[in-house]
Formats: C-alpha cells, sequence, structure tokens
C-alpha cells in the first residue's frame, strides 16, 4: 500500500531549517497578535484589471519578428529561472531589445482608437461563429494575434520597491514590453506568472505596457479562449522580501490534540547588501466568509537570521508550530486557517503575506480508494474544462461558483481540471465549498495530441499544441503550477499529464517519472496521477512512474490492474463520455447500440449514446461497484465546454482514442464523412450539464448514486408526444430509491425493484397517450420520493427565474436568469423554441444568453436568444460602484411578456 500521509514526509520538510537559528516565540492563545510595525507592510497587491487598451490583430510594422522561433532565445531565458532546478536551461538572455522598434509597444504610440476593455478579457467569445472553422475550436475566432496596453503612473514614493506584475493566465505566448523595452513573458496560456518591472519603471511617472498574445493554429483540442482571460496583479515589495509563492504550509503531524503546521519560506534580498532579518508565523482562524480572526491567533514563533547577498540573494527557512485542537478541512466542514508570515527589518516590518491552508491528512491507498482524514471517501467527479459557457475563458468568480453549486446539488466532491491549471478563484471556491481537486499540468508532453501516426514524429511541427514548446518549459510551467496552488487543501492530487502518446512508445515511463520527481521536489505530501488511455500502460511499466493510475474508459481493467499492481492505487480518471442534448429524443431507442440516437446534430437524450471508446454512465457504475478499492471516479464531462462536438467533431482527434487499426480506419472513415457536410456542431455534448447551465437528464443518474440518502425520482422523457399517439415510447426513472411504481393517467405500469448493477428503472414498452406520467418512490418499502410529468398546454407566456435578487454592485457580480416558454399552469414546454427579446433597465448590462444548444450560431453577447427545448439563460453583470434596482423585460412574438427585478447593493 502507498499511503501519501502527511505525516509521512514531516522529516523530509525539515530539509533547509537551520534549528540553532530558531527562537521559539510561543505566544498562548489568548494573546492578541502583536506583531512589530504591522501597519506598515510596504507589500501591496493591487487589482490591475482596469484601463485597458486592446487591439484584435498584429502590428503591420511588427513582421514576422514577434513569433516565438525568433523571441524563444529572449524569452526562455528572461522569466521563470527560479523554477529550473533540473533542466539545463539558459539563464541569460542574448543582449538586444526584440521588438523595441515595432510601433505598438512605443510609449507614445496612440492607441485611442483601441476599445477600451476590463480584465478579465476573451476576445473570441463574442465571435462570430464561423462555419468553416473546424468543430474543435468551437468554431470561435480566438486564433491570431491581439495586443493589450495599459498607462499607468507609480508614485515617486515607490522607488525602492520591487515592483511585478502577476498575470493569472493570458492565452497564450504573452510577450511583455514596459515603456519600449522587452521583459519576455510565457507560453502556456494555463500558467500564472510573474514579470518583474523594476528595471524599466517610472517612478514618479507615467508608464505604458503592452502585451502581445498570440494563439497559433492547431494548438488547442477544446476552445481556450484568447487575451488576458484572467486577473493581473501589481505587486509592490521591499528589496528584501518574501519570494514569489515563497510560503509552503503543511501539517506534517495531525491528531485531535495537536497539529504541527510548518511554513517553509523562501526569501529574496535584492538590496545587494546583508541585511539583519527577523521572520515570525502566526496562525489565525478563518471565518466562513473568508475573514481572518485576528483575535484568535494560536501562536507565532520567529527566528532570526540575515541574508548574505555575496552567498546568493535567496533564502529558505522552516518554522514549525504547535496548533492545539485544530480543526479539520473537510468536505463537510471547510475549516481553514491562515499563516501570516512577516518579515522584519530592525523592528519594522518590511514584508507580510497570508497564506491560506487547511488541516486535513489525505491518502490514496490501493485497498481502499482515498481517505481524508483517515475516513474513507468515494471521488463522485467530473472532468471541467476552463470555459464558462457564453462567458467564455474570462474568469468569473460567481460563474465558477454557480457551476460548483449546480455540481454539489448532484452530489459531486471531485473536479478533474481537465486538462490544464485551473484559475486560482475555481481552487479557492473548492476550499470555501468542499470540493477535492486533481489539479492537473498538461494534455501532452513531447509528443502533440494532432497527429495520429506516430510513425513519422517530424511532422508533428506543423502542429502547435504544448508538445511544441514541452522541452523548453515544462519544468518551469509545472513547478509554477505546484507552487502557486500547493496549501490549498482542496489539491489532493496533481496529475502530470492526460492520455499522453508517450504511452505509445516505451519514453513514456522515463519521461512521467521524471516530472513525478520534480513534483515530489515540489511537494511530498501529495500524489502524483496520470491519465491513461492504453490499458498496457497499466501493466509495462509506466504505472511505476506515476503514485496513483488513472484509467480513461476502462471501468473492465480494475480487477486485472489490483491483481497485477496489489500496490498501486487506482482510479476512473475519466468516465463515461456519453453524449446527449437536453430535452432531445429520438426513436425507436436503440438500446443496444451506443453509437445511435444521432439525429439533426442532436444526440439521445435517454443516456445510452456514446463515441466507439466511451460508455453510458451505468457502465461505469456497475465496474466501480465491482472495484471496491477504486478511489472513484472524474466524468467526462460535468458541464458542456466549448469546442469538441463529438460524435460531429470532423477533426482528426478522435482518432487518438484507437490503437487498433482497424478502429482507427472505420473511425477515420466516420470522420471524412462529417468532413462533407457542412457540421454546425461547435461545443460538446459530453455534459451532464449543457453549456447554459441546465441539468439533462443525466444529472439525475448521478444525483441518484451520489447522494443515495437524498429523496428523489425524475422520469424521462417529457410527455409530449402528440405524433406518437399509440406508439412505443419508453420511459426510464432515475431514483435514489430501491423500487419505483410508474403510473400513466393513474394507471401502475408496475412496481420494479432496483435490480443489482443496474442503476436505472425501465419501462420500455409504455404505450404513449398524453397525460399525465407520475413515478413513486420507495425505500426499504417506505414512500421515498414521487415526481409527476404532465402533458402541457400551448406555449403562452415567458417566465423569469433569476439565481439571485440581490447581487453586488461591483462590476463582477452576475445574477444568473432563466427563460422558460411554459403553458398557462406554468409548466415549461418541451420542444418550444420561441425567439426572446430582452430589454434591461438600471445598473446592469447582459454579459451574455445562451440556451445550451451545441448546434446554434446565435451570437453569445446579444439581446435576445431562441430558447431551446423551452430554456434559454441571461446572464445580467452589474456595474461598478452603480447600486439601484434593475429590471429585465423579455417579450417574445405571442407569449405573455415578463420582468423580473433584481438589487445591485
Ligand atoms: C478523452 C480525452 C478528453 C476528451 C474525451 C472525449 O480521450 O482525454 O480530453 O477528448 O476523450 O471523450
Amino acid at each position: 500500500m502507498r499511503l501519501f500521509s502527511l505525516s509521512l514526509f514531516a522529516s523530509l520538510l525539515l530539509a533547509g531549517v537551520n534549528a540553532s537559528a530558531q527562537i521559539p516565540q510561543l505566544l498562548s492563545q489568548s494573546l492578541a497578535w502583536s506583531a512589530p510595525g504591522k501597519a506598515q507592510n510596504p507589500r501591496e497587491r493591487i487589482r490591475f484589471d482596469e484601463g485597458w487598451k486592446f487591439f484584435r490583430g498584429d502590428a503591420a510594422d511588427a513582421g514576422d519578428s514577434l513569433n516565438y522561433h525568433r523571441l524563444r532565445p529572449y524569452l526562455i531565458a528572461l522569466n521563470g529561472n527560479d523554477l529550473i532546478n533540473v533542466c539545463d536551461a539558459p539563464r541569460v538572455a542574448p543582449t538586444g531589445n526584440p521588438g523595441g522598434g515595432v510601433s505598438f509597444v512605443q510609449p507614445n504610440f496612440d492607441d485611442n482608437a483601441w476599445k477600451a476593455v476590463t480584465l478579465p478579457h476573451d476576445w473570441a467569445i463574442s465571435g462570430p461563429f464561423s462555419a468553416d472553422l473546424p468543430g474543435e475550436t468551437g468554431k470561435l475566432p480566438w486564433q491570431g494575434a491581439g495586443w493589450y496596453r495599459k498607462h499607468f503612473e507609480i508614485p515617486a514614493g515607490d522607488a525602492g520597491k520591487q515592483v511585478s506584475l502577476d498575470i493569472d493566465g493570458a492565452m497564450s505566448y504573452s510577450s511583455i514590453w514596459l515603456n519600449g523595452h522587452y521583459l519576455g513573458g510565457w507560453p502556456y496560456g494555463f500558467t500564472s506568472y510573474r514579470i518583474d518591472l523594476t528595471p524599466f519603471l517610472q517612478f514618479g511617472g507615467q508608464n505604458v505596457l503592452a502585451i502581445r498574445l498570440e494563439n497559433p493554429v492547431e494548438s488547442s483540442r477544446w476552445y481556450p479562449g484568447a487575451g488576458i482571460y484572467r486577473d493581473v496583479w501589481l505587486v509592490k515589495t521591499a528589496r528584501a522580501h518574501l519570494k514569489h509563492w515563497g510560503v509552503f504550509v503543511t501539517t506534517p503531524r495531525v491528531t485531535d490534540d495537536v497539529a504541527t503546521v510548518q511554513a517553509d519560506i523562501s526569501l529574496v534580498n535584492e538590496t545587494g547588501a546583508n541585511v539583519p532579518l527577523e521572520l515570525s508565523v502566526s496562525i489565525h482562524e478563518v471565518g466562513t466568509d473568508g475573514s481572518i480572526a485576528i483575535a484568535s491567533v494560536v501562536m507565532s514563533h520567529s527566528l532570526h537570521f540575515g541574508i548574505d547577498p555575496s552567498k546568493g540573494m535567496e533564502a529558505e527557512r522552516s518554522i514549525s508550530l504547535e496548533l492545539p485542537h485544530p480543526q479539520r478541512w473537510s468536505l463537510a466542514n471547510r475549516h481553514r486557517y491562515a499563516a501570516i508570515t512577516t518579515l522584519t527589518q530592525n523592528g519594522q516590518v518590511i514584508d507580510e503575506e497570508t497564506s491560506f491552508f487547511g488541516v486535513r491528512t489525505i491518502a490514496f491507498t490501493a485497498a481502499d480508494g482515498f481517505l481524508l482524514n483517515g475516513q474513507h471517501v468515494p471521488l463522485q467527479g467530473v472532468c471541467l474544462h476552463h470555459d464558462e459557457g457564453s462567458l467564455g475563458a474570462a474568469v468569473s468568480r460567481r460563474a465558477l461558483q454557480r457551476q460548483l453549486e449546480i455540481l454539489q446539488a448532484m452530489g459531486c466532491n471531485a473536479i478533474r481540471t481537465s486538462h490544464n491549471p485551473p484559475s486560482p478563484e475555481l481552487l479557492d471556491l473548492c476550499d470555501q465549498m468542499g470540493f477535492v481537486v486533481m489539479d492537473e499540468a498538461f494534455d501532452c508532453w513531447q509528443i502533440g495530441k494532432k497527429e495520429a501516426d506516430l510513425k513519422a514524429p517530424e511532422v508533428l511541427d506543423r502542429y502547435h499544441d504544448y508538445a511544441r514548446i514541452f522541452g523548453d518549459w515544462y519544468e518551469k510551467d509545472l513547478r509554477a503550477l505546484i507552487r502557486r496552488d500547493r496549501n490549498h487543501p482542496c489539491v489532493v492530487l496533481w496529475s502530470i499529464g492526460n492520455e499522453v502518446r508517450e504511452q505509445e512508445r516505451n519514453d513514456g515511463f522515463h519521461v512521467a517519472a521524471h516530472l513525478t520527481g520534480i513534483v515530489h521536489e515540489e511537494d511530498r505530501t501529495r500524489p502524483t496521477v496520470s491519465a491513461f488511455n492504453h490499458p498496457n500502460s497499466g501493466y509495462d511499466g509506466f504505472q511505476t512512474a506515476v503514485d496513483v493510475v488513472g484509467f480513461n474508459y476502462k471501468p473492465d481493467e480494475y480487477p486485472r490492474f489490483r491483481k497485477q499492481n496489489p500496490q498501486i492505487p487506482v482510479l476512473g480518471s475519466e468516465t463515461a463520455s456519453t453524449v446527449s442534448s437536453r430535452g432531445e429524443y429520438f426513436f425507436p431507442v436503440d438500446f443496444k447500440d451506443k453509437l445511435s440516437g444521432r439525429a439533426n446534430f442532436q444526440v439521445n437524450s435517454y443516456d445510452l449514446s456514446a463515441p466507439p471508446w466511451a460508455l453510458p454512465p451505468d457502465d461505469e457504475f456497475r465496474g466501480l461497484d465491482a472495484a471496491p478499492y477504486a478511489a472513484g471516479e472524474f466524468v467526462w464531462t460535468g458541464f458542456d465546454y466549448i469546442g469538441e462536438p463529438t460524435p460531429y467533431n470532423s477533426d482528426s482527434t478522435n482518432l487518438l482514442n484507437f490503437t487498433d487499426p482497424a478502429m482507427q480506419a472505420k473511425q477515420a472513415e466516420e470522420l471524412k464523412a462529417l468532413g462533407k457536410i457542412a457540421v454546425p456542431s461547435r461545443s460538446s455534448y459530453f455534459g451532464i450539464i449543457d453549456l447554459a447551465g441546465f441539468p439533462k437528464d443525466r444529472y439525475y443518474i448521478y444525483q441518484a448514486r451520489w447522494r443515495p440518502d437524498f429523496p428523489m425520482v425524475h422520469i424521462l422523457p417529457h410527455w409530449n408526444w402528440p405524433e406518437r399517439i399509440g406508439q412505443v415510447t419508453p420511459v426510464h426513472v432515475y431514483s435514489s430509491g430501491d423500487e419505483v411504481e410508474l403510473f400513466l393517467n393513474g394507471q401502475s405500469l408496475g412496481r420494479q425493484k432496483r435490480a443489482p448493477g443496474t442503476y436505472r428503472f425501465q419501462w420500455n414498452d409504455v404505450v404513449y397517450k398524453p397525460g399525465e406520467l407520475k413515478a413513486m418512490a420507495y425505500r426499504r418499502g417506505k414512500s421515498w420520493a414521487e415526481t409527476t410529468l404532465r402533458t402541457s398546454g400551448a406555449a403562452t407566456q415567458v417566465r423569469l427565474a433569476p439565481d439571485r435578487a440581490e447581487i453586488a454592485a461591483d462590476g463582477r457580480d452576475l445574477s444568473f436568469v432563466t427563460v422558460a416558454v411554459t403553458d398557462a399552469m406554468d409548466q415549461t414546454v418541451p420542444r418550444t423554441h420561441n425567439l426572446v427579446t430582452f430589454e434591461l433597465e438600471g445598473p446592469a448590462e447582459i454579459a451574455g444568453v445562451d440556451n445550451g444548444d451545441a448546434t446554434s450560431f446565435e451570437p453569445f453577447q446579444a439581446s435576445e436568444r431562441k430558447v431551446f427545448n423551452g430554456l434559454a439563460l441571461v446572464i445580467i453583470r452589474s456595474k461598478p460602484g452603480a447600486r439601484g434596482k434593475i429590471t429585465l423585460h423579455a417579450h417574445s412574438a405571442g407569449l405573455r411578456e415578463a420582468s423580473t427585478e433584481i438589487v445591485a447593493k
């Protein structure tokens, strides 16, 4: 058994501590916190999202001077050198100022005609959709170059400080100039990084940042978004300061009585002098709202040391504290603490940073799956791509929170950030809401995902996914991910790669072992995992290069794996990939052929359809039930996402799912056929929940399994089939009960007991007549839940239902308003596609509209939307500082109009 409990690695964490230098200063729990000079902390972290100018396209005078190959010698040497430990990377850039002559980077360039934008910003989400673009891209214009500029002042009083720009994420291949000087950038669009502005900053004067981004064609298998799509921060510190991501908090020993809290701290001294410093750490309670209770200081501990620049500018120290009666972080009780690390010089605070952490133990075991605080927790997870539907990739905390709320109500407790580092917001929310996270670094290593023929790897050059830059950047990207995220209690696994093609070659083991080594250097408290699509990787040695093995779509593989690898924990890193369209049903239902159920570029919602490599949820459940030692599953996917509209994906990536030449050839034929028709599909069908956030039927098969104590019962399909009177129309029911009785117009169609290994109740011979379908669920013979589905009347009105009637007037908060076309009895009318027009009064704007239809080319930014099978969504965003009443009106021809009120506070 491999145990990854925090205590196992306690001793390793002490490296770098000069024990004799420690001067414990234990304060009792009741003492107020009294760090000297606290109010004078010179560290500032300023949100830097306002006041940007944007230009879509490239500078005409740049030629090809700014392409990656030209800038590479500078880029690889200028940034992230402190993230290199094993690679032999150049640390000194060639001389010169690349791009320095390009008009867009000149401080006096006139950018008045550029568009004013506020970050986070995704330039591609407003479209237009382009039928000619491949489906995997989402048919949106994210490819190509875009520029951002920002003018700002830095007070003269900041002279002597270190000033940096923290970019949480920019898609992609960023290059940055300050006042015309090239500062480098970062290619991987999912990595958060820091750029030092100090050398070229005008203190007491005007400054201009120019940022160029470029998204190469053929660089992503899904919609990546485009632009500076996450927050940007201006960070000011003293010249001697805590290093970026320089505080790593672990709890190497946890008992009910006490937790040892260890802060491993990295410091930087850029003053050029030997400065005497004092370092201290105090631990504080954190409220559920994120507030830090100063009065609840537990203890602080400080040590003194100096950094001698002649011996290098960096130092590492560790401080351990004993936290009495720690409250554990768990899925139900998301208790967090804050470690405040304070750096003082001659009694003055010169830096201070707050690190949130949780006290919990985790273990992945081969015999008993995942243990959180010693308790077995089955992973009921979903994979998520990073887009937020019609808001695109531009990060919105509220949009992510809403996604997690919808998932949590389904019983989901785990997220896989497929296949890339997530936004910091997502991890904060998972900490606070109680999800565990598989934090993923890469979708590919040296071998890209675009070329199906491994026999000719040299042709890969024409493709531009991460393989193109893996050699130069993997170490920096991997260490950046871990250093940024390692204090989050929610993170329990580091995924080093998804379905990497090195599985097909013998070098897979070596790359995986190397990456696992890097992860362990950064964090010994969590295991690595990789998602295998090739079953051989579970047996040919590759499996020993990771701490946990993930199988994609191999529920029958668990027993063989367990037998042959009794020491290695296993889980379903991707499961199901069932496809469906909300509210679409096609007859007759073919229960045997998972490739059936396709029509009009939609997919049957009986939850039986899947592409050749994938499975309905039931088959994955069966596999997991037969393998109780497996840690659980991550369903592909929680939400529909933009791009990859399998089975209407006419792109070659689907071929990657097959090694069998016969299957490859069959799939190639299918793709070729699709390539000959105009496929409108531009977003996925994999989601349990559609792109607009409306649950599909599948939501309830997961809820029934994942929330066994929540009384629920769900019927499919809808009951509006005037053309099917007298025809067989199968009825399926999902319930957490163990027995269900179905009634049609009051007549029982039979009571069924759940048979072992089945996860749905089926009445496949129901002859349709309009009226009322009622399902009564029982548990252990007692009434448990019931639901009724009625044939609706004609559509008569529009209904609006905001998810929140009160939002913050901060220019970021959102209200998601569901638009329904209903009958006179207020029932949503299925199969309606009415166009609804919106009007907004008050201090707000429409941030996006959607309806979950994967084939719609209607713009996401608009004031109208057709409903798709009865439903649409309008997203209302507040304006900064503008309080007041917001009224949304909805009109649709022939229907009674509706309005709803939201207050911005
Ligand atoms: C997997 C892959 C995912 C997605 C999925 C669709 O093979 O890892 O990224 O493409 O297939 O079924």
